[in-house]
């Protein structure tokens, strides 16, 4: 029996913490994400989801491995004089069995004996958005939160469509930006479909529009995993892969992208899972967040 994954960092808000994570004892062989021909349900070939729009994604990667990852009581600590609903986006939702996982964890509504209902004072609003529809659609139909957590069908690289979207859902609060951002399993994604420049755009565009961003990058394995099972299946390489400067250890390379350009600070890492992803925690250093705009870029 191989030992068991070393436990998380301790969460210090503040603190900036080096190395980023610890690495799992149990990553997988390889870095490769297991492949939905490996899950327990039959799906198509991972080259039919080129967006990582995997059809049983939780199966493979289940939410609460991630979720465990992050302390109880973590939204008080972070937003503890809020009065107002708190809002987050989650990007990349699938068909949204992580976004209720962060739900239930972020309220304290892990029993799922419990009654359905969120914990006294609390207040918190999901909107979480993904490029496959089909996914959406399913998230909607099995959502047991439909008056907390809205699912929309969004390309967030398109801010023709973004734009209006995220402004109309914070206006109906009376905000111009989310408390909180979920970016979890995703940048490796608009890595390959967009580049340098499509990455670097995206996170900007995350941290103009979150004061908190949690995010858990892919590691480079599994950009290599992920060409070479699009080679297997006779397709092309994904567009920018080849040519990509932003490379190597990509936990790193986005928290400097975050830290230099995006005015964001490491708050912490929650640790990896054990299929070697970190959960990293980053702080907007806006002095007025609520009154930054998202950027139009
Ligand atoms: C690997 S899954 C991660 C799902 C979930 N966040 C999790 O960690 O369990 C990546 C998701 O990102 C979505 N995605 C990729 N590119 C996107 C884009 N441009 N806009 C919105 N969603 C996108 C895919 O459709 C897919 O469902």
């Amino acid at each position: 029996m191989p030992p068991p994954p070393p436990p998380p960092e301790p969460f210090f808000p503040g603190t900036f913490l080096r190395p980023l994570c610890p690495r799992p004892a149990l990553a997988r062989e390889g870095g490769k994400m297991a492949a939905p021909s490996s899950a327990p349900l039959p799906c198509p070939e991972p080259g039919a989801a080129p967006y990582g729009n995997f059809p049983n994604y939780s199966r493979f990667h289940p939410p609460e491995a991630r979720v465990s990852l992050l302390p109880d009581g973590l939204l008080r600590r972070l937003f503890p004089a809020a009065a107002r609903p708190l809002l987050g986006l989650d990007v990349g939702c699938n068909s949204g069995e992580l976004s209720v996982a962060l739900y239930r964890h972020l309220l304290g509504l892990q029993d799922k004996s419990s009654l359905e209902q969120p914990a006294a004072g609390k207040d918190l609003h999901l909107l979480c958005c993904d490029i496959d529809a089909a996914l959406i659609e399913r998230a909607r139909q099995s959502s047991p939160f439909p008056a907390s957590i809205s699912f929309a069908n969004l390309d967030i690289m398109d801010s023709a469509s973004r734009e209006p979207f995220l402004s109309s859902y914070l206006g109906r609060f009376g905000r111009s930006t989310f408390d909180i951002g979920f970016c979890m399993s995703v940048t490796m994604w608009i890595h390959l479909h967009h580049g340098d420049s499509g990455l670097r755009e995206f996170l900007a565009f995350l941290s103009s529009l979150c004061e908190y961003l949690l995010i858990e990058p892919q590691p480079w394995k599994c950009y290599r995993a992920a060409a070479r099972r699009l080679r297997k299946l006779g397709r092309n390489d994904f567009d920018h892969f080849r040519s990509l400067a932003i490379n190597g250890d990509m936990a790193e390379r986005i928290t400097q992208i975050l830290t230099k350009d995006c005015a964001m600070e490491l708050v912490c890492c929650f640790g990896s899972t054990s299929w070697d992803r970190s959960l990293l925690l980053f702080k907007s250093n806006g002095s007025n967040q609520e009154g930054r705009e998202p950027s139009g870029s």
